[in-house]
């Protein structure tokens, strides 16, 4: 405990003085009492209540691998990098971590760095030195589009206060930390509502997916295929939600109640229109994305070992903040050039939506993780890099900032939809 106490203290210095980020006002920049800041924290740290212990791994309970780009690491340089790397390439490090020092590290590279350059956690050593290894190309394919009546039918469906409803659901849980009671709570919530869309539809099943290393679950929810179930395409975003370190208050309306809940409804809206798809859909909400992409990278890999054809996933992650002129944009780096523009297509096609690019960063959110594993996988995201909600990863990432409604978030539900229709024939 004393030696949190004291990384954590260094750690927010560290990041507290860092480069400014355009953008993004950190909480100790500009005049403020750094001593009283750093303080509050530490006892905020101190007296995190509903931390619950990490079940299984006793020989690595606590322990945490993570992998990185050395250039991040070496613009980072704070105490946390004090330690030797475990290996690394040209580009990538691997590091050994605690547990407790994840939060403490995704905050500080969030107040750093001008775009989010992410990075993978791991459970074992093994599976953090895989990252070493070039990623597999997903094999070439046609994208087309014939779809035309069906989807338009299908996507007109989605209706925004089925979204707004789950999101205010989820941000009411006090944080949705992938390892806190109220982020386990908000995992079991989900899991009940995906259970009511599958009741009645023998062909719709809701499983968790129980992580070995936290407590937070994952939540799948699997249309099965009527033609060719084996082959797979999976829609969903990040349950957890994070800020700053410990147990304090996370609603992560848009950071990302806005992406589950648009998975949600993309679920809801397909099965009430009475669509069972060729292939099987996989709707999933992944835990302890905030962690370094926990969930999804555990789920994918596993996918990967179990030879899993996934034939595309689409991640949904910040979907309800207008910040930018164009109503969609897709992250062009760690994700599928081929996909990307299928998905432009479906917009240009199908929907009255305007659309662009953006450079997120090294493995910014789930896409990241099924592109590691050798699917094509893409992001699509609510505005430009520059201009994204300035409030996530804070207390005030409530729905309000969004407008109060899920306007926006439902042009990524009605573009799901397509997705899928068009995907899973
Ligand atoms: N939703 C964010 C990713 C994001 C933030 C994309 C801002 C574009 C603009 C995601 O939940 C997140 O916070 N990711 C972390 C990295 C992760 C590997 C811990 C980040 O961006 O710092
Ligand atoms: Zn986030």
């Amino acid at each position: 405990m004393r030696f949190m106490k004291l990384s954590l203290v260094a750690g927010l210095l560290a990041c507290g003085f860092g480069p400014v980020n355009a953008g993004y006002t950190p909480d100790f920049n500009g005049g403020v009492d750094v001593k009283a800041a750093v303080q509050a924290a530490i006892e905020a740290a101190a007296s995190a209540g509903g931390l619950l212990p990490e079940p299984g791994r006793p020989e690595s309970a606590g322990r945490v691998w993570i992998s990185m780009e050395r250039g991040d690491v070496s613009a980072l340089d704070g105490a946390l990098f004090k330690r030797a790397p475990v290996a690394q390439n040209k580009r990538l490090a691997v590091y050994e971590f605690e547990t407790d020092e994840l939060d403490q590290l995704s905050d500080g590279m969030y107040r750093t760095f001008a775009r989010a350059p992410g990075f993978f956690a791991h459970d074992t050593l093994e599976g953090a030195l895989e990252d070493l290894q070039a990623a597999p190309q997903p094999p070439a394919r046609a994208y087309t589009l014939d779809q035309a009546a069906r989807v338009k039918e299908l996507a007109a469906l989605p209706r925004e206060e089925g979204i707004s409803a789950a999101i205010r659901a989820l941000a009411a849980f006090k944080n949705r930390g992938y390892r806190y009671a109220t982020g386990v709570d908000a995992s079991k919530w989900l899991q009940k509502e995906w259970v009511r869309l599958a009741e009645n539809r023998p062909y719709v099943s809701v499983a968790p997916f129980k992580h070995a290393a936290f407590p937070q679950e994952s939540v799948i929810l699997t249309v099965l295929g009527s033609a060719e179930p084996e082959k797979v395409v999976v829609l969903g975003g990040h349950l957890d939600s994070v800020a700053g370190y410990g147990d304090n208050p996370a609603p992560g309306a848009d950071d990302n109640a806005s992406g589950a809940a648009v998975t949600q409804e993309i679920a809801r809206a397909l099965l009430e229109g009475g669509y069972r798809p060729a292939k099987t859909i996989k709707f999933i909400a992944f835990a302890a994305e905030e962690a370094g992409l926990r969930g999804s990278g555990e789920i994918a890999a596993a996918f990967k070992k179990a030879g899993v054809r996934v034939e595309g996933m689409l991640n949904l992650d910040m979907t309800n903040y207008k910040g930018s002129e164009r109503d969609i944009y897709f992250v062009s780096d760690n994700s599928s050039p081929e996909q990307n523009a299928f998905l432009g297509r479906l917009i240009d096609a199908y929907l009255p939506y305007t659309w662009g690019t953006l450079k997120c960063g090294y493995g910014c959110s789930d896409h990241a993780s099924w592109t590691k594993n050798g699917y094509p996988a893409s992001y699509s995201f609510e505005s430009t890099f520059e201009q994204h909600n300035p409030f996530i990863h804070k207390a005030t990432d409530t729905l309000d900032k969004c407008g109060g409604n899920a306007a926006h978030a439902l042009k990524f539900a009605r573009l799901g939809v397509a997705y899928a229709v068009e995907l899973a024939k």
